[in-house]
């Protein structure tokens, strides 16, 4: 998950100005994770309707002793690397239990934020004092480069979470394809899916009863006007989620819900909103397996063994290069 601190502001700014100008107005989910962003995001993982965090964890402590074996992980010595590691909370069950094991491994989580792989250092720490730790911050790609020449143990890469949901399609195979350019035949990639389900049950996990998802949304409005010295009245838009069955895409909006103008100081510039004018702000992209293995070989490998949870609400995937 990226956040705000590596994120260059004029890059930021001309991001705003290009999704703003576009038509329809879209700005990018990888802008949420400012501190707020960060924190109503921890929030949501806690909702009773935001199934995604809880059905990955099922997989991660019911089956802790497959995905051990699956990863060859009492063999040589390798490095674990997390892509966007966050709080660390489905990984340490596996630390956990790789350390029992005795494996040999250094933990290796790469994240944007600073202050999240602070907070994951100190807790690892403290909670497994024989943990070999190599934090990497900064953007995914040149992480994994500077770390590709640092080290040549094998790699079990971890990209959790359904992270690859806010990627599209051919965005989702241009990443793979990335990383496994990065990878040796032994080296491993380990990817969180949502499943595609009851479209009620997704719907409702982008549109909680609480509206914390609709705040999460809204924060990115906020950031603008405190970074770019923009006049977003929060109050004059609101949250609003679909789901597409047929694409298995959830898609977050934000509706102007009046003619309005609203101006960036930093962009010298003013945008036009019609009434009921939506800015696109979010696909979380649902799977089924036919795809996950489509995108699998796609973008160079196969897939060497899948992890369900009881209610097949989502999957685990485990890729080997092809
Ligand atoms: C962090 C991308 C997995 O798409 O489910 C949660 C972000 N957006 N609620 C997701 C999110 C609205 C989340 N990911």
């Amino acid at each position: 998950m990226q956040t705000s601190s590596a994120t260059q502001p004029n890059t930021f700014a001309e991001d705003v100005r290009r999704g703003l100008s576009s038509e329809p107005k879209f700005l990018s989910s990888k802008y949420f994770y400012d501190d707020e962003g960060s924190r109503l995001f921890q929030k949501i993982m806690k909702l009773p309707e935001y199934y995604l965090t809880e059905s990955e964890f099922e997989i991660f402590s019911t089956q802790t002793k497959q995905i051990y074996e699956a990863f060859g992980a009492s063999g040589a010595e390798f490095d674990l690397i997390e892509l966007g590691a966050g709080d660390g909370a489905k990984t340490s069950v596996l630390v956990e239990y790789f350390l029992k094991q005795k494996a040999a491994f250094t933990y290796v989580p790469i994240d944007i934020s600073e202050e999240a792989l602070h907070f994951l250092t100190e807790k690892f720490t403290v909670q497994f004092p024989n943990l070999s730790i190599q934090t990497e911050r900064g953007d995914y790609f040149r992480a994994l480069k500077t770390f590709k020449s640092k080290s040549d143990r094998r790699k079990i890469i971890l990209f959790l979470g359904s992270n690859i949901g806010n990627f599209g399609r051919q965005q989702a195979q241009d990443f793979f394809a990335s990383l496994r350019a990065a990878m040796n035949d032994v080296d491993r990639l380990f990817v969180g899916f949502d499943l595609q389900k009851d479209p009620r049950v997704i719907l409702r996990a982008y549109d909680d009863a609480s509206g914390v998802t609709a705040e999460f949304n809204l924060n990115l409005l906020t950031r603008i006007n405190r970074e770019l010295g923009a006049d977003f009245n929060l109050s004059d838009f609101s949250h609003y989620a679909s789901y597409h069955p047929i694409e298995g895409a959830a898609r977050s909006f934000l509706i102007s819900r009046k003619v309005q103008t609203v101006s960036i100081k930093t962009l010298n510039e003013s945008f036009e909103f019609a009434a009921w004018e939506p800015i696109f702000m979010e696909i979380s992209q649902k799977y089924n397996p036919a795809m996950i293995d489509d995108l699998a070989r796609t973008s160079g490998f196969q897939i060497a063994e899948n992890f369900f949870d009881g209610k097949n609400f989502y999957a685990d995937s485990l890729w080997k290069p092809a």
